[in-house]
């Protein structure tokens, strides 16, 4: 698809893309300063900078940047100690890399359904799935609207549990105050490009379990102590356990501190759209035509994403035709992880079924939706949406 930054005059010559990213900011600045310096290996001052950032952001005790949210998953499953056999409970609405990383320890994802208004993990379900080899809850916040952290973390409590937070899409959001990510034991954040804050492919590791504050960057730096050697503590660096690369160039990690430095703008804009779209799509939700998310209280989101649930599958693909025609890039999300071809054999699922997931896969559309949409490009989607909503309903 063809990709244009402004809305010409006839309709049918407007692309809007689901998802757009414009450098801002430092970009330019840090990124050539990386490369003059000639140190584009990772752990450098930009990586510095990033975590330093990231840490007054957050407020998480320790803040490690990972090359991708998909390692910072990879990471605490390691350091959470996840052992062959030992069941995780997790979202089947989700990414491959939620369950994959407990599936490279050995472990098991359960997956449960999710709550019909937030799309984020039932905490009900989570009750109903623990077992005997349950040994960690992964939340994963979908949309950058947190998940029921208060029930999540006494159900952790009481069965000794340990939460590792998927917060992928949760850069700048919070729940009763406390960053998305920097609330259970683990937290991993995503800077890939369709993200809110974006490094070309990034991430970041957020630990709060104060017994993987060494740890977590020896397993980062391929099991060995070469940070012990760098700041002088050790007079060679060797083997000391597991690990693996999971550590950005510095180049990942200048275009992170840009953006990182204007976060309050860039999420402002989003979620100037996001109330855009949410505001013009409320009569279509009033007449039972479209359901739109749910912000609980307590809950200040980052407008990662504006999503809408079709009446079913069916009205969903005709809504995203009609829209493609216009030159409209809106999207479906996540299939069902439970009825992926090799679920069967590394997953296991709830007993009580994921019906709430199964609907949702096949209606949900997600808007287009980035910073520098203008309020002309969110008015076309909104007429062309309406429109085709209302033909879908056969009105
Ligand atoms: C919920 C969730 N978790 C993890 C990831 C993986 O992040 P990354 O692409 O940075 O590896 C994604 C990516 O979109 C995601 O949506």
């Amino acid at each position: 698809m063809t990709v244009s930054q402004t809305i010409k005059t006839p309709a049918s010559a407007i692309t809007i893309p689901y998802s757009r990213f414009r450098p801002t900011g430092n970009a330019a600045t840090y990124v050539s300063q990386a490369l003059e310096s000639g140190r584009v290996q990772g752990d450098g001052p930009f990586s510095k900078k990033s975590e330093e950032l990231l840490t007054e952001i957050t407020k998480s005790p320790r803040v490690v940047l990972t090359s991708s949210g998909t390692d910072a998953l990879e990471m605490a499953a390691i350091l959470a100690g996840i052992s062959p056999g030992d069941e995780v409970i997790m979202p089947s609405f989700t990414f491959v890399s939620s369950a994959n990383a407990i599936v490279l320890r050995g472990g098991v994802p359960v997956f449960v359904d999710i709550d019909p208004r937030t799309l984020n993990v039932n905490p009900k379900a989570i009750k109903a799935a623990i077992s005997s080899r349950t040994k960690a809850i992964m939340p994963v916040h979908y949309a950058g609207v947190a998940c029921d952290m208060g029930a999540i973390m006494e159900i952790a409590r009481e069965h000794q549990l340990k939460i590792i937070e998927d917060a992928a899409h949760g850069m700048g959001a919070t729940w009763n105050g406390q960053h998305l990510g920097a609330i259970g034991d683990f937290g991993a954040l995503s800077f890939h490009e369709t993200k809110n804050i974006v490094a070309g492919e990034g991430g970041a590791l957020l630990v709060n379990d104060a017994r993987a504050f060494e740890r977590c960057e020896v397993v980062r730096d391929k099991g060995t102590n070469r940070k012990q050697f760098l700041r002088g503590e050790v007079d060679r660096y060797t083997w000391v356990d597991i690990g693996s690369s999971f550590l950005p160039g510095e180049l990942q990690a200048a275009l992170l501190a840009s953006q990182l430095e204007n976060i309050e703008e860039i999420n402002a804009a989003r979620v100037v759209i996001w109330n855009r779209y949410h505001a013009a799509l409320a009569p279509l939700e009033a007449r039972g035509q479209i359901q739109r998310p749910f912000i609980p209280e307590g809950v200040v989101h980052n407008g990662h994403i504006y999503w809408i649930v079709l009446k079913d599958g069916e009205s969903r693909e005709a809504v995203r035709r009609a829209l493609s025609q216009k030159g409209i890039q809106a999207t479906s999300h996540y299939e069902c992880l439970h009825k992926a071809p090799i679920a069967a054999r590394f997953a296991r699922v709830s007993h009580q079924g994921l019906p709430v997931t199964e609907r949702v896969v096949k209606s949900i559309l997600r808007l287009p939706l980035f910073g520098q949409m203008t309020e002309r490009e969110t008015e076309f989607v909104i007429d062309a949406l309406q429109g085709a909503v209302g033909s879908a309903a056969g009105g």
